[in-house]
């Protein structure tokens, strides 16, 4: 199927991340929320990460102004969804809301269309079965921020069929990104297993007052190359989203995931890293 217009659903983090890099590739894009208040803050902050393309010589500014034209912002899902020949769903990690949202796209989109789920974690398999095409739906699990990192994840649901793998890796690939693929559909997948215990375990060392948290992700950043470190990374990508993961990997595979009580005590306070300015760094922007 040809793919003109590319509906994102959730303009948060990712979804406005993901929403820059499929219009940089040259398709419609049309940023869908909930929250008309997240599509303006969307809109600046992608308009500002052009800014930054331009300024670093890596994009020109007619070509910038282009981009931003290519991406409309609605908060009429139905309408969006009918229109769209493809659909990037990047809401809220919650799987009831995940599912009834799949459910409504299938009500929605064009019989074609297939349905991406930017889930961290859940099972694809489930989000599909809420919908009638569940060989058309199919995990992509995207990195933040998505105009920088490389990777997409993609996940195959119990369901998916190979023209729907085969559809989606050519998507990556115009995108510009690389891919792996999870073949089998289980919690956390590869990356999110991995990601997560580190993250977890660099909290236990801050709660158990072993090292200061500019330290723990210095020695990240220098020992191993990472390029933030996990405390930081934790904060970029929002402390509510990985207590949540957390929880849920904790339900699946036991203790090993359970939340550290510092985790636990900072989205308690409304401290949720970047997003609220601040979290396991007070500096978080
Ligand atoms: N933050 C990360 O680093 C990261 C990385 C990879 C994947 N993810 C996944 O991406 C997804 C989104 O995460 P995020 O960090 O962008 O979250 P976020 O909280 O920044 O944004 C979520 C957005 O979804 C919107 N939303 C909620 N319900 C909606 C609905 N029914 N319809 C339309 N919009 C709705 C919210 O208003 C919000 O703007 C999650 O599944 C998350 O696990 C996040």
């Amino acid at each position: 199927m040809d793919i003109y217009r590319v509906a994102v659903v959730g303009g948060g983090i990712m979804g406005r991340g993901i929403a820059q890099v499929v219009a940089q590739a040259g398709f419609d894009v049309v940023l869908v929320d909930v929250s008309q208040a997240a599509l303006d803050d969307a809109r600046r902050r992608i308009a500002k990460s052009l800014d930054r393309i331009v300024a670093a010589d890596k994009l020109g500014r007619d070509d910038a102004d282009v981009v931003l034209e290519r991406i409309e912002t609605s908060t009429d899902l139905d309408t969006a969804a009918k229109g769209a020949d493809h659909v990037i769903e990047a809401v809220t990690e919650d799987l009831d809301l995940k599912r009834e949202l799949f459910a409504r796209l299938d009500r929605a989109c064009p019989a074609e269309a297939v349905l991406a789920t930017n889930t961290s974690q859940f099972s694809v398999t489930s989000i599909a079965a809420a919908t009638g095409r569940p060989d058309r739906v199919i995990g992509t699990h995207w990195f933040n921020p998505p105009p920088v990192m490389r990777l997409i994840e993609v996940v195959r649901g119990e369901q998916t069929s190979d023209e729907t793998l085969a559809t989606t890796l050519d998507l990556a690939a115009r995108y510009g990104k690389e891919t792996i693929v999870c073949q089998k559909d289980t919690q956390g997948f590869v990356t999110s297993r991995l990601i997560m215990l580190f993250l977890l375990e660099a909290t236990r060392i801050l709660e158990e007052g072993i090292a200061t948290a500019e330290d723990i992700d210095k020695a990240c950043r220098l020992a191993f190359n990472h390029a933030m470190g996990p405390l930081r990374t934790a904060d970029f990508s929002g402390l509510d989203t990985l207590l949540r993961g957390a929880h849920a990997m904790t339900e699946h595979y036991g203790e090993r995931f359970r939340p550290p009580q510092t985790l636990r005590r900072l989205v308690n306070a409304g401290e949720l890293g970047s997003k609220t300015g601040g979290g396991f760094h007070r500096d978080s922007e």
